[in-house]
């Protein structure tokens, strides 16, 4: 049944184990992202080859790794205070562990974890650089570990610094001065914590591209990519980024409207654009979006009749797979 996004097994193996590997040659705790893949089938290889937990984007995607029974899972996103109580159920008995960058949300979780009876498990977020709502200085950082080591109702785990803003950067030695100056960020943030004797047995960073950067850091933790797992176009494009692609979007081709055009059953429904268009693996030819199930394919189209399937690189694998839910097996 096409389309459907697919995992080759047997690259999707090679990239666990290489990101795996990486982590233990630096004594450092892998995390992988599990966003890009929502598939709790490849949390479970990712696991078995040696990863701590998993992280995720929403509560949603929380509840698929908890109901697998994935021990801890992190939400790597600030929730805004009304979703607290729903974090503080689906986590139960401490498995799922929230971030928090402000006193005020340190306390809408406690108050919800207090009413449960339970103890909720937190790392302050910290801004390194990619101004999304991180703590943005030590003083604002410092405010959150306090408000969460005097909550009873919660236990202060570490830090999340994401580097989010350096992974599309495709020279390698930008991306490293990047790094630099958000390590910089973090240590100042590490030096105040701890100084004030917070807890810090947690400090996890990084994506796929600073991965190798953070794993060297003497007080990183704990890496959290996600990417490098099922890959995309874009990431592919990105220089010292040595992942193989796994992921594949499956299409049949419905149409032959002439020597060099044929129409398949992928559209915008199927693979996301907003990081350029997807690739047609195999083939010198380019796809078009023709509607929400249609897609266009233009070039070296020639041999293909209806019923023929082909394989579509995304771009994005993290946009792409919410349109199906999640990553499956290929088949065969
Ligand atoms: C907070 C956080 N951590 C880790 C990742 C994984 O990064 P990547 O997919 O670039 O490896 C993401 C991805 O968006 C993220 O938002």
């Amino acid at each position: 049944m096409t389309p459907v996004l697919v995992a080759d097994g047997e690259v999707l193996e090679g990239n666990i184990v290489a990101m795996q590997e990486l982590a233990r040659e630096h004594g450092v705790a892998l995390r992988p992202h599990a966003k890009g893949h929502r598939a709790a089938w490849v949390a479970a290889r990712q696991l078995t080859a040696g990863a701590v937990g998993v992280g995720v984007a929403t509560l949603a995607e929380a509840a698929i790794f908890l109901e697998a029974g994935v021990g801890d899972v992190l939400l790597t996103t600030i929730l805004p205070p009304g979703r607290a109580a729903d974090a503080v159920a689906l986590g139960g008995a401490g498995a799922l562990t929230v971030v928090v960058h402000t006193p005020e949300l340190a306390a809408a979780f406690a108050a919800a974890a207090d009413g449960a009876g339970v103890v909720l498990p937190v790392l302050v977020d910290v801004d390194v650089g990619q101004h999304r709502g991180g703590a943005p200085t030590p003083a604002a950082a410092l405010a959150a570990a306090d408000a969460i080591a005097a909550a009873p109702s919660l236990r202060m785990r570490g830090v999340q610094g994401y580097d989010g803003h350096l992974q599309g950067i495709a020279d390698p030695v930008a991306r490293a001065d990047g790094h630099a100056g958000a390590m910089a960020r973090l240590d100042a943030v590490l030096d105040v914590l701890a100084g004030a004797g917070h807890a810090l047995d947690v400090v996890t960073t990084a994506g796929t591209a600073t991965a190798p950067l953070a794993a060297v850091h003497p007080r990183v933790t704990e890496l959290q990519p996600g990417s490098y797992a099922l890959m995309d176009r874009a990431y592919a494009q990105i220089g010292g980024v040595a992942f193989a692609q796994a992921a594949f979007v499956l299409t049949t081709v419905t149409a032959v409207l002439g020597p060099g055009e044929v129409i398949v059953d992928a559209g915008s429904r199927a693979i996301s654009s907003d990081l350029g268009l997807p690739q047609v693996d195999g083939l010198d030819a380019t796809w078009t979006v023709a509607g929400d199930e249609h897609g266009r394919i233009t070039g070296e189209v020639g041999r293909l009749r209806p019923g023929d399937v082909l394989r579509l690189i995304p771009s994005h694998t993290d946009t792409t797979v919410v349109l199906h839910g999640a990553v499956v097996p290929a088949p065969g």
